[in-house]
């Protein structure tokens, strides 16, 4: 138990942050491309938050999160996203005074008691963007568009961006009876969550993952058939926004979403060859939620994107960058007595900004030579007896294998001058 972490968590080896770093770069500079501001709210949140925020009868909330009561008896829940506490922080912080659409961003865990399967985590890491304060199809479309920028920035193809309405209470209480109607008659072949759901909420059939369930629903009633004015024009809107941007999308009518806060649009952007988690982004509007958690009543819009399922894609696509670390320069000191002097070389190199590493094994030139290829180094610099009473150290070119004594004292200067050369 000791040596195996919990199980859906991973550890990102050394060999892989460069990877994280790389995507994290990608999404910031995205984000500061289409002014988005960085959010950074708690791993965990009041419970009551998300149930709320989330809804009661999605499988986030009935079956995946991670609820703990702490010493003081508060029921607490380890985030299983973040789109409602972003809205708590929002309202705690009056964020709503600054000028709107408030444009936020945030990069980090979230947690949900899942299957842990390939592409599905219990820790996961999401980049998310939330935009507040605007109604019109436009900021649909910028949202959905940055989305796009980033996953197109990191090179990856072949992905298929969803687009629905799920419509607003205005006309959603109408497609429902619909919906319930339509699926009266096949109740015996649902699954049982799904027989529960057709009494309390009976979208979240259009949700499920069972395949008999699936097969139930091909004819189902769509939403869009059902829209009122305003949802229909929204969705028109966003279409023509879209086209605009030369963003090409594929209208996907039983495309729900599992959470209850949605209004009007929904999307996914899939990359198909992830399989069942093929899902990379999902995102949609949802201007009843700062009202539920106790706001006036506000829209908002927002995705979130998957960091895992970017990286197996970007594996798939030979995407992932060089993740070595190149050392400028190994310091090889023969002995004892010469470590002081290259220690002190060392750290004044590291200072002016050089890759530097070391030998502290007290290997042998052989032995340290090899560490220093394996290090990828550049340069190696060797200091033994000889070099120390001369003042000089010997620079070795490990490219073309080439030595040749440098002044020690101006060692600082023609090794920076070497390096950056
Ligand atoms: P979501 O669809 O639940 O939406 O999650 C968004 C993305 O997070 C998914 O498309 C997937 O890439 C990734 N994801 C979800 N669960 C897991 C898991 N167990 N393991 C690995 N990756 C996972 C939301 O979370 C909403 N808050 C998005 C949003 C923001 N809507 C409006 N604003």
């Amino acid at each position: 138990m000791l040596t195996t972490g919990p199980r859906g968590t991973r550890d990102v080896l050394p060999g892989e942050s460069g990877f994280w770093q790389y995507v994290e770069a990608v999404a910031r500079d995205t984000c500061r491309r289409f002014a988005y501001r960085e959010i950074r709210t708690p791993i965990f949140e009041h419970t009551e938050l998300f149930l709320r925020g989330i809804g009661e009868t999605t499988d986030i909330v009935e079956k995946e999160m991670y609820t703990f009561c702490d010493r003081g008896n508060r029921s607490l829940t380890l985030r299983p996203e973040n789109t409602a506490a972003v809205v708590r922080s929002f309202l705690e912080h009056k964020l709503y005074s600054e000028p709107m659409p408030v444009k936020l961003y945030y990069i980090g865990p979230m947690f949900r008691y899942d299957r842990p399967q390939a592409g599905r985590y219990r820790q996961f890491h999401q980049f998310g963007i939330e935009a507040i304060g605007a109604k019109g199809p436009a900021i649909d479309a910028e949202v959905i568009v940055l989305a796009e920028e980033f996953l197109h920035t990191l090179g990856l193809r072949d992905l298929d961006l969803k687009i629905n309405t799920v419509g607003c209470p205005a006309c959603r209480p109408q497609y429902r009876q619909a919906l319930r109607e339509y699926l009266a008659g096949k109740l015996e072949h649902l699954c049982q969550d799904c027989r529960t759901r057709y009494e309390r909420n009976p979208l979240r059939v259009l949700d499920c993952k069972e395949e008999q369930c699936s097969r139930q629903i091909t004819d189902a009633p769509k939403v869009v058939d059902h829209l009122c004015r305003d949802c229909a024009e929204h969705f028109a809107g966003l279409q023509e926004l879209l086209t605009a941007a030369g963003v090409k999308y594929e209208l996907a009518p039983r495309l729900v979403r599992g959470l209850d806060y949605y209004t009007n649009t929904a999307f996914e952007i899939q990359y198909p060859p992830l399989g069942a988690q093929s899902a990379v982004c999902g995102g949609g509007r949802y201007d009843g939620l700062i009202e539920e958690c106790g706001g006036v009543p506000t829209p908002g819009i927002g995705f979130a994107i998957g960091l895992e399922r970017v990286i197996l894609a970007l594996e798939k696509q030979n995407l992932l960058p060089a993740s070595d670390l190149a050392v400028d320069v190994f310091f090889a000191p023969l002995g004892a007595a010469a470590l002081p002097a290259a220690f002190r070389l060392l750290t004044r190199l590291r200072a002016a900004g050089l890759v530097c590493e070391m030998d502290f094994l007290g290997r042998s030139l052989k032995g340290q030579l090899k560490h220093a290829a394996r290090c990828q180094a550049k340069y190696v610099a060797i200091l033994g007896e000889n070099e120390l009473t001369a003042g000089k150290i010997l620079l070795r070119d490990m490219r073309t294998g080439e030595q040749r004594l440098v002044d020690l004292l101006e060692g600082e200067n023609s090794l920076l001058a070497e390096v950056r050369a």
